[in-house]
């Protein structure tokens, strides 16, 4: 009897929560998805087009471009459909380090949901970047490529036993992402395994939030990343990043931060104002396969449906409010924005603890059919490749794709060429 309750309650419970969740889904309006360039409503289209013209601005030596640096826009690395696009540009990451034996013993008696620590014999240093005029920048594992002078030029040394290309990530509907609250990442980690790691917030000092940006979550604000990025890949110092690397053959004249528009303004707009990646056309077999995808349980990780927090909610420390257009809405990034070590690490440590160096943020297959390499360092061409990379924390959803029958694949290979 007591069991017979307990069992009636059990359902009770999950049937309720079931319908909850089901409203909460249906309460919340579908994210606008377009390759379009067109605004999600977060502003008018005119400061939308302003915004998008800052994003595609190509910087020069005389406004504060390098010394050292990636590219000249934003756009050089971020723009495919449209402006804002993930394109085939890589960048370079290195250091030195090694991998605990610990760790490794660890994958082989246990391969699925290891704990965080099993990781902590893994060490990382950035590397140091040597100059051409011998000047050296230490602690750097982001390796910038291009200089304004010959002088200026970066350099790795073979103490740098790590490297590796990082592929250019699409801002699509990042938005969306930015408002999705802390507590619904935090839930997904603990159902399934996934690591949340508290960044940063750069522009509000002393705040942390779940980190959810870049292929090591090492940003949870899109602020704090265009910051980054000026910074980072071009060379602009701005409000915070105030410091230039090197001012070896800088040009007389320039302001420092280099940043006296404060384009950091333009440059987070754009992002906060771009619509999700559309899907392709949704036909029988792509549901059939999307079926499969996850019965298999790819959609652990590639997490189909976020939901945006309510619009007015705070956040960033109080720097940013969620606008209407962005609140409570439901959008299908097929990610959990939870890294995971599915046997890909590339070893590079950033914002997260040491047990992060192997980790990956989960690839958002929103998008997929928008592009031609796959995974961090671009290493897979094909679906195939991409999925037979997955072992350690995916090993039992690969296991279980390898045991489909051709046809299975081919429907979920369908679904995947939907997103
Ligand atoms: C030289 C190429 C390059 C340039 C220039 C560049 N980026 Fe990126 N961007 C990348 C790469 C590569 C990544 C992935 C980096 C990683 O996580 O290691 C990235 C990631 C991002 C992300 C994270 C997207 C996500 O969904 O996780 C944002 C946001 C971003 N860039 C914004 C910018 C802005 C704003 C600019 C201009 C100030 C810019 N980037 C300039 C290459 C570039
Ligand atoms: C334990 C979490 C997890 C599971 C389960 C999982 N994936 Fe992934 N997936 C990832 C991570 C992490 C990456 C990024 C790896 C990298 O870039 O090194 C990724 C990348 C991918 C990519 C490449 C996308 C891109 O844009 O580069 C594809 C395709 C993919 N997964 C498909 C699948 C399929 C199909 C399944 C089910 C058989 C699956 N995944 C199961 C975590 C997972």
């Amino acid at each position: 009897m007591r069991r017979t309750i307990f069992l009636a309650t059990v359902v009770l419970t999950t049937t309720l929560l079931a319908i909850s969740m089901y409203l909460g889904a249906q309460s919340a309006a579908e994210a606008p998805a377009a390759f379009d360039d067109q605004t999600n409503g977060t502003t008018s289209q005119s400061a939308m087009d302003t915004a998008a013209a800052v994003f595609s601005e190509i910087e020069t030596p005389a406004k504060g471009l390098g010394p050292i640096y990636n590219a000249t826009s934003c756009v050089e690395c971020h723009q495919n459909m449209a402006v804002g696009g993930a394109a085939q540009t890589t960048v370079l990451r290195a250091g030195h380090g090694s991998r605990g034996e610990h760790a490794r013993d660890n994958y082989l008696h246990d391969s699925k949901r290891r704990s965080d620590t099993n990781g902590s014999s893994t060490t990382f240093t950035a590397a140091t970047a040597v100059l051409t005029d011998g000047e050296t920048i230490p602690d750097r594992s982001l390796i910038n490529q291009r200089a304004i002078c010959a002088d200026a030029q970066s350099h790795l040394s073979t103490a740098e036993n790590i490297s590796t290309p990082r592929l250019a990530l699409s801002v699509f509907g990042d938005a969306f992402v930015e408002a999705v609250p802390d507590a619904t990442l935090l839930a997904l980690a603990r159902q399934n395994g996934g690591e949340a790691i508290m960044v940063p917030v750069l522009e509000s000092p002393n705040t942390s939030e779940v980190g959810r940006f870049g292929w090591k979550n090492q940003h949870a604000s899109l602020f704090s990343f265009a910051g980054d990025a000026y910074f980072n890949e071009m060379g602009i110092t701005n409000e915070l990043f105030p410091d230039e690397l090197t001012t070896t053959c800088e040009p007389a004249g320039v302001p420092h931060p280099n940043d006296v528009d404060h384009d950091l303004v333009n440059l987070t707009l754009f992002m906060r104002t771009t619509k999700v990646p559309p899907r392709g056309p949704i036909t029988v077999q792509v549901n059939q396969g999307q079926a499969i995808f996850e019965a298999i349980g790819c959609a652990n990780c590639h997490v189909s449906t976020l939901v945006t927090a309510p619009a007015g909610t705070t956040i960033h420390g109080g720097t940013y409010v969620v606008s209407a257009a962005l609140g409570n809405m439901q959008f299908h990034p097929f990610g959990d924005f939870l890294l995971h070590d599915i046997g890909t690490g590339d070893g590079i440590q950033q914002n997260g603890p040491a047990d992060t160096a192997y980790k990956i943020r989960t690839a958002p297959l929103w998008g997929l059919r928008t592009r031609t390499q796959l995974l961090h360092d671009g290493s897979a061409i094909t679906l195939e490749q991409a999925i037979q990379k997955h072992t350690h924390e995916a090993a039992s959803e690969a296991q279980k794709y390898n045991q489909l029958t051709p046809a299975q694949k081919q429907l979920l290979n369908v679904f995947l060429n939907s997103l």
